[in-house]
């Protein structure tokens, strides 16, 4: 058997694994702490699909997602147990941001689909090896960054496309909040204790450090499990931008992060400004504080030299360009007769003059989502996608590259320097 037979063999192998075009997808939830909780309810708006099993590392939290299926779901001791269930075609990934590699990496070695939570790495080097196992099994990979199969999104993906905006060289986007919760300084449940959490389930792959609930309950704050800031919100802000403007990588980036508030129980910044160059020729900046948030949170600023989009959650808003050239300032400060011969100029008359006399009021276009839940239409896609087994814009590829965004963003904060794509590599320039 040649190589090619031989994948050609394991693809059929792998696809007969699969659940059956119209069979009933079975499903099992991988951390079932807050995002799960939500991601579930979507799971159950999609009909053809079943959770079946759940893991988490606290008891609670257990108790919680079984209540939610009804009384449906089996509880696994570990992720390993789960895997090793041949019921379950495709597993869901919510643990926190260090796990996810070696558990979409197990998942895919059991013959899985994975949906994982966004970011899909820990480092940027994790990206390849995730992309590779997925291939090598023909398995589809999705990654939970949902924003992008929200309709205001999708449409302003067809309309950058059709060249509404014109050239698009700047783009600005944001999150802002102020308050503790939005900071991850989140309540404790009161049950919580060594004997209702499984701290060396929680460690895993992370560094031995002794019990601690905070670390446990507000992970986001811990370097050992997260990046921050830039994994947990610039990764949504990369993704939307990668897929509105087709674009893969950033070449370089810089960034400066400070943690200037909430200094209790946490390592990472909670003021973060960074700048994405993108080879097609266009400038990102991203920001974020947790100290005001009378900009509201999460907003984008598609800025063309046609027009302007700007993204919420669930809206869009476009506004055209309304520019006249205006030399007036300049020419008054010319002799009289010149500035008078200005004005007669037949190309002044049509660039200045006659636009500035027909000049309408720019008319912005604001749309909503009529459909308020991405993450509904997001799992549609994955399920689309076990059935067909034709991967979604939202791959381990693009998983890599929202993620990739976010650890140059990181190193160049901690390196006080700028940060470097290697495209052949496809990883962070040594
Ligand atoms: N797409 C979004 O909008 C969105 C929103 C929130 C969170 N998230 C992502 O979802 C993931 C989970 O975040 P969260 O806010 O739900 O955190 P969380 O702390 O509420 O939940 C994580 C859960 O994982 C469990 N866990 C830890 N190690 C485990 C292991 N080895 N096996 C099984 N379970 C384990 C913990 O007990 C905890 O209940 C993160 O990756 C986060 O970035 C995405």
């Amino acid at each position: 058997m040649n190589r090619r037979d031989f994948l050609t063999t394991a693809a059929a192998l792998a696809a007969n694994a699969q659940a059956a075009p119209n069979a009933r997808i079975q499903v099992g939830v991988i951390g079932c702490g807050a995002r799960a909780h939500e991601l579930m309810e979507a799971i159950m708006q999609n009909p053809g699909t079943e959770i079946v099993g759940v893991v988490d590392a606290y008891k609670g939290r257990v108790e919680r997602a079984i209540d939610r299926t009804k009384q449906r779901a089996k509880a696994y001791a570990s992720h390993h147990d789960l895997l090793a269930d041949r019921s379950i075609d495709a597993v869901v990934v919510a643990t926190p941001d260090h796990w996810h590699k070696p558990i979409i990496l197990d998942a895919l070695a059991a013959g899985k689909d994975v949906y994982s939570e966004k970011p899909m790495t820990y480092k940027a080097s994790d990206g390849r090896e995730i992309i590779r196992a997925a291939q090598a099994g023909g398995r589809i990979v999705q990654v939970g960054s949902q924003g992008i199969s929200s309709q205001s999104q999708r449409t302003a993906k067809e309309m950058i496309r059709a060249g509404k905006l014109g050239r698009v060289t700047m783009i600005r986007a944001a999150y802002n909040r102020n308050t503790a919760s939005g900071a991850w300084i989140y309540p404790i449940p009161p049950d919580a204790s060594p004997k209702t959490v499984n701290w060396d389930m929680f460690l895993g792959p992370a560094p031995k450090v002794p019990f601690s609930l905070e670390r446990f309950f507000r992970w986001r704050c811990f370097e050992d499990y997260s990046g921050g800031i830039a994994t947990d919100l610039f990764v949504h802000l990369c993704t939307t931008i990668h897929f509105l403007m087709d674009a893969t990588m950033p070449a370089r980036v810089v960034a400066m992060g400070e943690l200037y508030r909430w200094k209790e129980q946490r390592e990472v910044p909670d003021t973060l400004n960074a700048v994405l160059e993108y080879p097609q020729g266009f400038t990102v900046n991203l920001s974020c504080t947790f100290n005001n948030q009378s900009a509201g949170e999460g907003a984008f600023q598609f800025h063309g030299t046609e027009g302007t989009i700007s993204l919420g959650f669930g809206t869009l808003a476009y506004t055209p360009e309304n520019v006249i050239e205006d030399n007036n300032w300049i020419v008054e400060s010319w002799p009289k007769a010149l500035e008078d011969a200005y004005y007669r100029d037949p190309k002044v008359i049509e660039t200045e003059v006659a636009p500035a006399r027909n000049r309408k009021k720019a008319e912005t276009q604001v749309f909503k989502d009529s459909k308020s839940d991405s993450t509904i239409e997001h799992f549609g896609h994955f399920f689309d996608s076990v059935r067909s087994r034709k991967p979604y814009w939202e791959d381990a590829v693009a998983g890599h590259h929202a993620a990739a965004c976010a650890h140059l963003i990181n190193l160049s904060v901690k390196q006080k320097k700028m940060t470097e794509w290697d495209f052949e590599l496809d990883d962070i320039r040594a």
